[in-house]
């Protein structure tokens, strides 16, 4: 498992969460139609300037990569659910837009995303995001000492399937510290009291990802955008949390 934090050191993760918490509702606040991916990258930019943080993302080059990684978001739309680089494509109304964003703030790493619709809601794409959330929080409230990582990835697991959303195994949560990824990975689909014993000082993110459709996804050329195989739209959520003695502290909580 990755190395387990101490609480004087999840104490000093706390500003990183809160930053990447603020960024997530200024963009939310930015994104309206007209307004492009690339625009939403150099407004989170600008941010990360300012607060003196460091992107963990621009640069990043994981083999799957054909380029590194050309942000300091990933701004998935529609039938993109994880890793969607911010180009010129501009926002039109009804777009499902989901933002992923980590950073490292005094040393440490906070990794967070949110999904939402630019301007007017459908009730399908409002039912998935829902169901999203609702899974994130099934998987947070299961992240307590005396469990197991499959306890996690079994509550996510269940609210999606009853929901009756397409549900992809790979790319779920992971370890984060000083580093965005580390062990433990954290799968969306397991079974329950399964998998490694939840310490005290585990910071992990979870990060469930929903399709309004099928299981199966595909990944566009350049290696990094992750869409619906189906075209169907998807929602992802996630928060930076840690395990503490008397259960998870959301380092990436949002006040709204
Ligand atoms: N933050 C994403 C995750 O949740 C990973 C983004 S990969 C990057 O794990 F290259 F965009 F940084
Ligand atoms: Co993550």
């Amino acid at each position: 498992m990755g190395q387990l934090k101490t609480p004087a050191e999840i104490n000093a993760m706390r500003p990183a969460g809160k930053f990447i918490a603020s960024v997530l509702v200024s963009l939310r606040d930015y994104a309206k139609a007209g307004v492009s991916l690339r625009d939403l990258d150099a407004h989170a930019h600008a941010l990360i300037d300012a607060a003196g943080a460091h992107s963990v993302y621009l640069g990043y080059h994981p083999s799957f990569g054909a380029i590194p990684y050309p942000g300091v978001l990933c701004t998935s739309v529609n039938d993109a659910a994880l890793h969607g680089l911010p180009s010129d494509y501009v926002l039109v109304d009804g777009d499902v837009l989901s933002v992923d964003f980590a950073a490292q703030v005094q040393g440490w790493v906070a990794d967070s995303a949110i999904t939402f619709q630019v301007g007017t809601p459908t009730a399908a794409a409002t039912k998935l995001i829902e169901a999203t959330e609702k899974a994130l929080a099934a998987g947070i409230a299961a992240a307590r000492p005396g469990n197991r990582m499959g306890d996690i990835s079994a509550a996510i697991g269940a609210v999606g399937r009853a929901a009756g959303y397409g549900i992809n195994a790979d790319f779920g949560g992971h370890g984060v510290g000083r580093t965005m990824h580390e062990d433990p990975h954290v799968p969306n689909l397991g079974r329950a009291g399964t998998g490694q014993k939840l310490k005290p000082g585990l910071v992990i993110a979870i990060e469930p990802w929903f399709m309004a459709g099928g299981d199966e996804y595909v990944i566009d050329p350049d290696g990094w955008t992750i869409r619906t195989a189906d075209g169907s739209i998807a929602a992802h959520a996630e928060h930076t949390i840690a395990i503490t003695k008397d259960g998870p502290i959301v380092l990436t909580a949002r006040d709204s």
